[in-house]
């Protein structure tokens, strides 16, 4: 059954459409919204070669003129030269402004894509189709578009919305397990700072999130598909409700973030997942918010369990905390310098904007990373 998700912005409003075997009708859902006909399709090679002639056999039968352009799979995509190669290839696809970026693929592609889509000619329309569980529940909703520069990640971007997000959950089949795993720690995320009832779900259902998809049963693969809608509304709400992180509300959205982002800055990226390194963010967030925000060592254990539960890391072994510091300063999270934190006061709700001890948080970060 497909879900529908509004993300209500105004003149900027679009649906996320969700559910199985929906790739086939993207082209028609497109011509549904968007007049124009020229599209740069952008994606990695992995998933090109896996979905880019489904999604190119769509398009072209809804009667839009299509080009591929294929970036290595990885994190290492997300760079300027990238980026300059997609202006290229815009120019030689005759982009016009009335032209479409799509975006098919996890993150990377998402944030690439998107922000090629907020630069060219001052800004096109753009269309989501994530492919990872990670990009369906977070990166292709909300307009946060960008790439990484050596000195830090996501430091250059825009806020650009996408016209369209189709999320087909069949690209499950083929992601690989420790993808969907790094997903889920997104996942783990929303129930965290905004729905307790979810969290509970997550826990009273760790064997169906840590089964394959081609293995889960009809009523696994709805239970999924119902979770990652919920996460979908909740991003939605949040990003209606702040939608360029102005008063403090989407910056929720940044919890265990702050160290996660330095785990992956101080491991270089690629080699930690950004789930993986929300993770064992995640795990510091609590433990800093036991001491400073009164949260029960109940929830700790809680949140520690369930991740150990979905196989994600709660350790990050081996990272120096002069790298982490380092890489914490210069997050866009940082005010003056100082890193700020997503804290939680229980399960289900958080406070952001947190400036912590700086003995705290040294010794929180020395013992998940030694
Ligand atoms: P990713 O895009 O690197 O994809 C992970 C891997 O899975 C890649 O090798 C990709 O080729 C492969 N893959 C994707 N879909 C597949 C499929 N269906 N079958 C087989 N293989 C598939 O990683 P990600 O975890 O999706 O995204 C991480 C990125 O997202 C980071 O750069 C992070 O900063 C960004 N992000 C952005 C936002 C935002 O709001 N814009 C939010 C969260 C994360
Ligand atoms: N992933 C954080 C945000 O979209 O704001």
């Amino acid at each position: 059954m497909t879900q529908i998700v509004n993300v209500v912005l105004g003149s900027r409003s679009y649906a996320i459409h969700l559910g199985e075997g929906l790739l086939p009708q993207l082209g028609v859902l497109m011509a549904q919204v968007l007049r124009g006909r020229r599209v740069l399709l952008v994606t990695d090679n992995h998933v090109s070669a896996i979905l880019g002639e489904t999604v190119t056999v769509s398009l072209r039968g809804a009667g839009f003129a299509v080009s591929r352009s294929v970036v290595p799979a990885g994190e290492a995509s997300k760079c300027g030269e990238q980026l300059f190669a997609l202006y290229e290839a815009a120019k030689q696809a005759g982009l016009d402004r009335s032209g479409i970026v799509v975006a098919l693929g996890g993150g990377v592609v998402g944030d690439l894509a998107g922000y090629l889509a907020a630069s060219w000619l001052r800004g096109i329309a753009f269309v989501q189709v994530p492919t990872t569980l990670l990009a369906m529940v977070d990166s292709s909703v909300g307009g946060k578009t960008g790439i990484n520069l050596p000195s830090g990640k996501n430091l250059v971007g825009a806020f650009h919305q996408p016209a369209l997000v189709l999320a087909d959950l069949d690209a499950f089949t083929t992601l690989p397990p420790r993808e969907t795993r790094a997903g889920l720690a997104e996942v783990v995320k929303y129930g965290a700072i905004r729905d307790a009832q979810l969290f509970q779900t997550l826990e009273e259902h760790t064997a169906v999130f840590s089964r394959p998809w081609k293995d889960l049963d009809a009523a696994g693969r709805a239970l999924f598909g119902n979770v990652i809608a919920r996460c979908c509304a909740i991003k939605a709400e949040v990003v209606a409700g702040d939608e360029r992180e102005e008063s403090g509300l989407r910056a929720i959205l940044n919890f265990g973030h702050t160290l996660g982002h330095a785990i992956e800055n101080a491991s270089g990226y690629g080699r930690i997942l950004h789930g993986e390194a929300v993770a064992v963010g995640m795990v510091a967030a609590v433990r800093l918010s036991a001491r400073l925000t009164g949260l029960p060592e109940a929830d700790v254990a809680r949140l520690e369990k369930l991740l150990v539960a979905l196989g994600l890391p709660v350790r990050a072994p081996g990272l120096a905390w002069t790298d982490l510091r380092a890489a914490m300063k210069l997050d866009k999270k940082s005010e003056a310098g100082v890193p700020r934190f997503v804290l939680l006061k229980q399960l289900g709700e958080s406070l952001s904007g947190c400036a912590v001890p700086e003995d705290v948080l040294e010794a929180i970060a020395r013992d998940l990373g030694t």
